[in-house]
């Protein structure tokens, strides 16, 4: 008996969302208290972009994802999420949705009294309890594996695991059941500037092979350079412009500005623009003798 005796037993995944924004906010407002969070926020996600989401701490990007997740509740304004009305209904209701979306949350929490494999089935027998253990199992190792983890660690506790491997298992457990959109909430930070390399490449390889589109917000400004498609950047409560790294430059908005042209911003720039050359170097010395002239 293996695995592949209870592949007909999976269950019927919803059709894949085909329009142009899996992702649309429209005139969001949150408020804690006294305090306003977003006033009269817009963005809109295209489908198969990786957006890099910037902005100062506490400009409010980890409380614009979980609105877009329907776990925070806006005061006005609309969230769609892959064609449904989120702020309509209640999180029972929108459960049809919440299974198409993956998220690792900022800080990653995993159950640390479960390994990574029982913690990458968490979200499995949430939603598809119908699943036999065999094949809840391996779906698990394999999530393991596409995050880039080695097969033992499956069986490991979160306390075993290193800091860059334990974001991989968030990972592994956001891909659980195969979804269409991945949020991560810094996924780089407290990542050593290799690890943080290896993890952007796994975003953008995932995002590729897996047709996913991408929320990431990040501080990370190689990041933002290497793997982002187009960065929206939150300030003064609202999402202030959306666009490539040079159409943002362009902008004159002082955060803006500060941020993409101080030291780090063109430090990150310059060593992008640097990777680029020598790839077209490199390209150059391959292309067959005669080709250019
Ligand atoms: N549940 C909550 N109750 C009250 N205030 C909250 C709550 N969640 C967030 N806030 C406040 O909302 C503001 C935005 O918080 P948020 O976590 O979205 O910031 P952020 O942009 O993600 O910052 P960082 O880059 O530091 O993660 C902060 O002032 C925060 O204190
Ligand atoms: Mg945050």
């Amino acid at each position: 008996m293996s695995v592949f005796d209870h592949l007909s037993d999976l269950p019927d995944l919803p059709a894949r969302f085909t329009g142009d924004y899996p992702i649309m906010v429209e005139g969001l407002t949150n408020r804690f208290g006294d305090q306003v969070v977003h006033e009269n926020l817009s963005l809109k996600v295209r489908r198969g972009e990786v957006l890099g989401v910037v902005g100062g701490s506490g400009s409010g990007k980890s409380v614009l994802m979980r609105s877009i997740i329907g776990l925070q509740r806006p005061a006005e304004g609309r969230v769609e999420v892959l064609g449904r009305d989120i702020t309509a209904a209640d999180l029972d209701q929108n459960i049809g949705v919440r299974r198409r979306w993956g998220v690792l949350f900022q800080g990653g929490a995993l159950f640390s009294t479960l390994t990574v494999g029982e913690n990458v089935e968490v979200p499995l027998r949430q939603y598809y309890p119908e699943i036999v253990d065999d094949l809840r199992h391996e779906i698990a190792r394999y999530k393991v594996r596409l995050s880039g983890l080695p097969d033992a660690a499956t069986s490991k506790y979160p306390s075993e695991l290193s800091g860059g491997m334990k974001k991989r298992a968030g990972v592994a457990r956001a891909l659980a059941l195969d979804p269409e959109l991945l949020f991560l909430d810094e996924p780089t930070a407290g990542l050593d500037p290799i690890g943080a390399a290896a993890f952007d490449r796994l975003t953008r390889d995932l995002a590729e092979t897996l047709g996913l589109t991408v929320f990431l917000i990040t501080h990370d400004l190689d990041t933002l350079h290497e793997i982002c498609d187009r960065v929206a950047v939150l300030a003064d409560k609202r999402v202030i412009a959306v666009g490539t790294i040079p159409e943002l430059l362009a902008s004159d908005h002082p955060w803006i500005q500060e941020y993409f042209n101080g030291p780090r911003g063109r430090a990150a720039m310059e060593s992008k623009e640097r990777a680029v050359h020598k790839a077209e170097a490199a390209m150059d010395k391959d292309a067959p003798r005669g080709d250019t002239g």
